[in-house]
């Protein structure tokens, strides 16, 4: 596709997912995200485009309630600890934006309010009485994500209200089996309560209509098509929750607004906070009251129905804003073969990583990893490999190579050039090529593609170099060997300001170390470098990622992977060995009966280490919720806990007179 069909002269307001503050952010959210996002809109700002980048911390809604219980503080403290904690990440990491708000702040309530009302007028929101789940022992109603029971159709235990994390089915609270109150453990009891509905169905047509007219990604109009098919249903957009935005109507001052409502609505709450913050309050609405804006959207495939169709119909119903023009909504990213779980830790945070590695590592290799067609799978192996191949042994190679020959043999000058042959019309030629190239796959959201073609600029210019071999024309041909050296130092001075998009700290480097400014993108194929140009101090871009670092966060990884949760769905027990049993054909088995509050018979490999006399009336660790196994055709009704060493076996065993059947965490 031609890019310049996508993007013209128009304002342009870019805008990132908001990230719920209930936790610091990690690798996800960067690659679908924010990583694109940034790239997008570092590129438009070069391009000379009148683009904001806005963003902000999400957080309202059960998100942030639940977290807050857990880690028992208030939403308020909880929210303010993480939305520092992701605004710190996000800088470090080069994510620049205009502004970068939080929806619980006085103005973005404002707002949200002020939408509901004029929703409200339009006739676009309607009350009605509906019956939901409420726990009669903590006095609340309990949402979704408030219950959780065994998933009907895997049998996990700690399914939640809305979905189970085991087997990823959607489920409604009444589907689990044993329905629970997360915090206190009791039944819940169907209770009535009113609701206000955005009144979804009246926006169908008018939906349709527009979507049907968008060029959007296969997979997200596909989505969306699914949701229009179904035919769209009035939505509650408030909820019984003590902690989000009052919903402004005397008659439901207890309630606040659905996090999903007042969300999006942070893009526009931002941006009048940024018009603010640069002493122009009013411009914002130049920005979102203007029909040459384009809208786009950065967000992940969990969040396309919001997007395509909950987010534009309010937009409609209030009809004072613009509506989305792209959607660019990525896949997700997995880890090391398996899906990021926050509550697992099985995930890299952003800080974590900051600690260990250079930001721009991590930047380049999810650039290459954005799963922007299909999941993709971040592999701290393929992180090792990628960066100490690419931008270190051919980006960092090509700069080091050419800048310490311009140290080392033409006086720290750029060497005047003479005029170009056929090798090197062809090699710039090249170059040029693959720009356009990078120019039509950011315009299209391809940012892997324009990451790759910027590597093989560099490629180019590694090939170009050892072909030409300056340090032989050095003696042989002096000449050549300045119109070799300037045409890589261009070649440089090219990938410093295309790698702004995608390792903005090496780049600012480079321009230190060429000892000049950004080239201007319209003219980036340009010979623009004057003759005998002083170069800067010359250092190595980067270190080399070493083995030790990657099996260092490998080993962390695997470490961290039981949750607190796992752990306490082990049903350990105290028990007492009452008899002990050989297993006829086995040297190293014994059956014990042993009494955990109720007789089980266990089958275990201790023959070795122990006498019948030494087990019998001994207290062990028992694990007693372990599907049970036949062993020597015995059934082995759990396990005791051990520990090896070599071809010792020593048996745990509490150290006071405890009853057997007592709880062991
Ligand atoms: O899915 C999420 O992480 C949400 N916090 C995204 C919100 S996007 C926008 F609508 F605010
Ligand atoms: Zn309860």
């Amino acid at each position: 596709m031609d890019q310049s069909q996508k993007i013209g002269n128009e304002r342009i307001i870019v805008t990132d997912a908001l990230p719920y503050a209930n936790g610091p952010i990690h690798i996800g959210h960067i690659a679908g995200v924010h990583l694109p996002a940034d790239i997008y809109t570092r590129y438009l700002q070069k391009r000379g485009k009148d683009v904001i980048h806005i963003c902000g911390t999400d957080e309202n809604g059960v998100p942030i309630t639940l977290a807050a219980e857990e880690e028992k503080i208030t939403p308020k403290d909880l929210v303010h600890r993480y939305h520092n904690m992701i605004v710190n990440s996000l800088e470090k990491l080069g994510i620049k934006f205009d502004n970068f708000s939080g929806t619980s702040r006085v103005l973005h309530h404002k707002l949200a309010q002020e939408v509901f009302l004029k929703l409200f007028h339009n006739g676009y929101i309607e009350p009605k009485i509906t019956e939901e789940m409420y726990c009669p022992n903590c006095k609340r109603f309990l949402s979704d994500r408030y219950i959780e029971g065994t998933c009907p159709h895997c049998g996990y235990p700690h399914a939640r209200g809305d979905s189970c994390e085991s087997c990823g089915s959607w489920l409604e609270p009444e589907e689990l089996v044993n329905p629970r109150c997360k915090l206190c453990k009791s039944t819940p009891q169907k209770k009535k309560t009113e609701h206000w509905y955005l009144m979804l169905n009246e926006f169908q047509k008018n939906l349709e209509k527009w979507i049907q007219k968008k060029k959007w990604k296969k997979t997200v109009k596909s989505y969306l098509q699914g949701w229009l098919n179904e035919g769209l249903k009035p939505r509650p957009i408030t909820r019984d929750l003590n902690w989000g935005v009052p919903v402004p109507l005397k008659e439901a001052s207890d309630k606040v607004l659905y996090v999903w409502f007042d969300a999006p609505l942070g893009y526009i709450s931002s941006t009048i906070e940024w018009a603010e913050k640069i002493g122009k309050p009013e411009k914002w609405k130049s920005y979102w009251k203007n029909k040459e804006t384009k809208l786009i959207h950065f967000i992940g495939k969990d969040n396309i129905v919001f997007h395509g169709i909950i987010w534009p119909a309010v937009l409609m119903g209030i009809g004072e804003y613009i509506l989305p023009d792209e959607i660019p909504a990525n896949e997700f990213l997995n880890l090391e073969g398996q899906k990021i779980s926050t509550s697992n830790n099985w995930a890299v945070w952003v800080h974590e990583y900051l600690e260990e590695f250079e930001p721009d590592f991590l930047r380049y290799y999810l650039t290459c990893i954005i799963p922007e067609t299909k999941d993709s799978d971040f592999k701290w192996k393929e992180f090792q490999d990628r960066v100490n191949s690419e931008l270190i042994n051919n980006l960092g190679n090509f700069v080091n190579r050419t800048l310490k020959f311009i140290e080392k043999y033409t006086e720290g000058k750029i060497p005047k050039p003479c005029s170009f042959n056929e090798e090197d019309k062809k090699m710039l030629e090249r170059v040029n090529s693959l720009i356009i190239e990078i120019e039509d796959a950011i315009a299209n959201f391809q940012f892997r593609r324009a990451a790759m073609n910027w590597m093989k600029i560099s490629a180019t210019g590694n090939r170009y170099y050892d072909q030409m071999k300056p340090w032989i024309l050095l003696k042989e041909n002096e000449k050549r060997m300045a119109t070799t050296i300037y045409l890589c130092s261009h070649i440089i001075h090219i990938l410093a300001t295309i790698g702004e998009l995608f390792i903005p700290f090496g780049a600012k480097k480079i321009y230190s170390m060429l000892n000049l400014e950004e080239k201007e993108w319209d003219k980036l194929g340009e010979i623009s470098i004057p003759s005998n140009h002083p170069i800067g101090k010359v250092r190595p871009l980067f270190k080399k990622v070493e083995d030790e670092e990657i099996e260092k966060q490998i080993r962390r990884l695997k470490m961290s992977y039981l949750s607190i949760d796992d752990f306490k769905e082990m049903d350990l027990k105290v028990g007492v060995i009452k008899e002990v049993d050989e297993v006829p054909g086995a040297d190293k088995l014994y059956k014990l009966t042993v009494d955990t509050g109720e007789s089980r018979t266990l089958v275990a490999g201790i023959k070795e280490c122990y006498t019948p006399d030494e087990l019998k009336g001994k207290r062990i660790v028992v694990i007693t919720n372990l599907e049970p196994a036949t062993i020597m055709g015995i059934r082995s009704e759990g396990m005791l806990l051990a520990a090896i060493d070599g071809d010792t076996i020593s048996i745990i065993s509490p150290d006071k007179d405890v009853s057997p059947g007592a709880d062991v965490s």
